[in-house]
């Protein structure tokens, strides 16, 4: 007797109960908002139920009062202060006060600071908060191009916990077995950094930490020789692209017109922005989070020894404009609206448990890209501006 088709016929339904009810399928009702024009199918889909949950999550704090501007500068009142030296006392201690809550709202000031002395730099968590607060100097002064007005704060991608929720790392996990499976180029394997794709998983490495050409498209029917891409590149461009839609929760059509990937005429604006904030995630992680490897236990590292680098979704978090689009700066222009004087320290020769003086200068860090970069887009000039 057959007896596998009973077998077959059970194990079929079961799958297609599993795929309707199992995690990553989308209940209805789904909203659904046109983002192009009529016609060109350009329409974003999102879960009703799940955008309750992330209203819930992404609200703004307000600061804990009002800050004075005036009395003696904290450079002046206490021993160790490298970054934030311009504030008024009382605007130190409302952004000592806001950062325990953005950061670590149950260790409290501990966390960062020997409570016997406060100007010591031993607790490793001070020495990286004072680093964040120029990449936050950073992101609010550098690049506007990607943050506008709005601009970021701690709390940006922090959100009251220690390590912020969404971050990356290099991933080689599963470890290949070994023999003929020991290359298989980062595919085939669950990429939890590209939407629990199968595409590449570590294609962050190339494009937010190294500047590997994104794109990879045609222009011509037939191949003329001249395009270096192939499936492989086109495969890395799309994990991207996994992840970048993932931590916006939205999807391709946000920034792209189906009919055309590679046109900037035919893209929403919202492409544009999402270049300079390429460029500005890659910055980031090179100048401030890999410096940052010294300094770091290795509690706080991945698997294979890095730190923990930021992606789109470190601030987006799973919405297309961070706290949807709420700006903290009003109560923290002079703290985190501008660059301290201080330049760029030497954590190579980190030592844990001792004070490290960073050299006075200015903050230097890779420039943002002029306004010849965005030149070079095509239509990107055009876009940003309409
Ligand atoms: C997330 C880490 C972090 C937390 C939490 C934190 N601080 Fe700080 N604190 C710093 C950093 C970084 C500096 C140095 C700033 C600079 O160099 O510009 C500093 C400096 C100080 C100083 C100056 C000490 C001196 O003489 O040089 C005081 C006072 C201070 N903090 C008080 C507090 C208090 C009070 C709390 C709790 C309400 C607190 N801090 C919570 C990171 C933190
Ligand atoms: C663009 C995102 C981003 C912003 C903005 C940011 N951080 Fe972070 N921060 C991170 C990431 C990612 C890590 C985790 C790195 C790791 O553990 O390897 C981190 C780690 C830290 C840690 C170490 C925590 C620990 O337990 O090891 C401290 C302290 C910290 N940040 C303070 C701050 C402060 C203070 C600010 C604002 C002045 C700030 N951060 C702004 C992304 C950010
Ligand atoms: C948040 C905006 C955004 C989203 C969402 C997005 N993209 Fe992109 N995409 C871009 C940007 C910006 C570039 C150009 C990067 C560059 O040129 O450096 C790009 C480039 C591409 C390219 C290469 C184009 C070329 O010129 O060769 C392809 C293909 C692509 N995206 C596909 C996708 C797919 C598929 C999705 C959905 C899974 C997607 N994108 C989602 C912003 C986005
Ligand atoms: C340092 C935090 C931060 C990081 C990292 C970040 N963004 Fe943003 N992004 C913002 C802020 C803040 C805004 C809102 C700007 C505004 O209100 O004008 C924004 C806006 C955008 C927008 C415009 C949304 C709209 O509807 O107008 C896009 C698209 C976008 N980001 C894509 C990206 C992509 C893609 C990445 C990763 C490559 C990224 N962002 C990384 C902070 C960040």
């Amino acid at each position: 007797m057959n007896l596998w088709i009973p077998f077959a016929a059970s194990a079929g339904t079961l799958l297609a109960i599993a795929s309707f009810v199992g995690a990553g399928w989308d209940a209805p009702p789904v909203q659904t908002e046109q983002v192009g024009y009529r016609g060109t199918g350009m329409f974003v889909h999102r879960d009703v139920e799940k955008q309750e949950a992330l209203k819930a999550a992404n609200v703004a704090p307000p600061a804990p009062w009002e800050a004075s501007p005036d009395g003696d500068k904290a450079g002046t009142i206490y021993e160790n202060v490298q970054v934030l030296g311009d504030l008024s006392d009382d605007q130190f201690n409302q952004f000592m006060a806001s950062i325990t809550e953005w950061v670590a709202p149950e260790a409290g000031c501990n966390y960062c600071h020997n409570p016997e002395n406060l100007a010591s730099d031993e607790v490793y968590t001070k020495v990286v908060a004072r680093r964040m607060i120029q990449m936050t100097q950073t992101i609010n002064t550098d690049w506007n191009s990607h943050v506008g007005a709005t601009g970021a704060t701690c709390y940006t991608c922090h959100r009251g916990q220690a390590v912020p929720v969404s971050y990356w790392y290099k991933d080689m996990e599963p470890k290949p077995a070994g023999n003929m499976t020991q290359n298989r180029a980062g595919q085939n394997v669950v990429a939890k950094f590209a939407g629990n794709s199968s595409l590449p998983q570590n294609a962050l490495m190339d494009y937010l930490l190294n500047d590997k050409p994104i794109r990879v498209h045609t222009l011509t029917a037939l191949p003329s020789g001249t395009n270096p891409a192939g499936v492989k590149e086109t495969e890395g461009t799309w994990s991207l692209m996994m992840h970048m839609s993932e931590s916006l929760g939205a999807n391709c059509m946000t920034c792209h017109n189906s009919r055309a990937f590679n046109d900037w005429d035919q893209s929403p604006p919202q492409r544009v922005t999402a270049w300079h904030g390429i460029q500005m995630t890659r910055a980031l992680n090179l100048t401030y989070m890999e410096g940052l490897t010294p300094v770091f236990p290795d509690t706080r590292k991945g698997p294979e020894g890095d730190v923990f680098k930021v992606g789109c979704g470190t601030c987006h978090n799973g919405v297309q404009k961070p706290l949807y689009g709420a700006s903290m700066m009003d109560a923290y222009r002079d703290s985190l609206g501008k660059k301290g004087a201080t330049d760029v320290p030497d954590f190579s020769t980190y030592q844990p448990g001792t004070t490290q003086t960073l050299a006075p200068g200015r903050q230097s860090a890779i420039p943002a890209p002029a306004g010849t970069a965005l030149a070079a887009i095509p239509g990107a000039q055009k876009s940003a501006s309409d």
